[in-house]
């Protein structure tokens, strides 16, 4: 290599070292940033605001209206695609039964069915909230 090319090439490898590293600054910041404000709140012990703060986190807060409100609702509020309408517990209860009980529909609203997709939409849901979900909006 001659000298004008390593000249040349010397800066252009500072310039990517720098590049690099800016970018690692910048994804730590983001990262820090994105951490959920719950994380500072520690179990047991007292939190300022820690219900708004966890709702904000997608902790365990949220309520079953809080999970239909934000995922369920938009095709069982009005029953779209064939969607079992909110509060129509006869609708409900012909596919527990069908399905064998509240078990069996949960287990066919987590993996999904036809045009129900998995978990609803929730991907974050824990069973227990899918199932609290589905009580709420079936009265089962
Ligand atoms: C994109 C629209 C859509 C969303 C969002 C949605 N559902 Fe559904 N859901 C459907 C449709 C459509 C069906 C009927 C599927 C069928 O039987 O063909 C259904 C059926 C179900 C059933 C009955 C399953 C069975 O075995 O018959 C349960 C339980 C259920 N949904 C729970 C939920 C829960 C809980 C949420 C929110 C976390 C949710 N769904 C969000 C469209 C949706």
């Amino acid at each position: 290599m001659n000298l004008i090319k390593k000249i040349l090439v010397a800066p252009a490898t500072v310039l990517a070292l720098w590049a690099v590293t800016a970018q690692a600054m910048t994804d730590d910041a983001i990262t820090e940033r994105l951490k959920p404000v719950g994380q500072v709140c520690v179990m047991g012990e007292e939190c300022k605001g820690v219900g708004a703060v966890a709702v904000a986190a997608g902790g365990a807060a949220r309520t079953a209206d809080d999970i239909i409100a934000k995922h369920c609702g938009a095709c069982h509020t009005p029953g779209i695609l064939g969607a079992p309408k909110i509060g129509d517990t006869a609708a409900w209860k012909e596919r527990a039964d069908a399905q064998g009980g509240l078990d069996g529909i949960l287990a066919k609203a987590i993996s999904g069915i036809n045009a129900m997709p998995a978990k609803g939409t929730c991907a974050d849901c824990s069973d227990d909230e899918l199932r609290g979900a589905i009580q709420k909006m079936s009265g089962l």
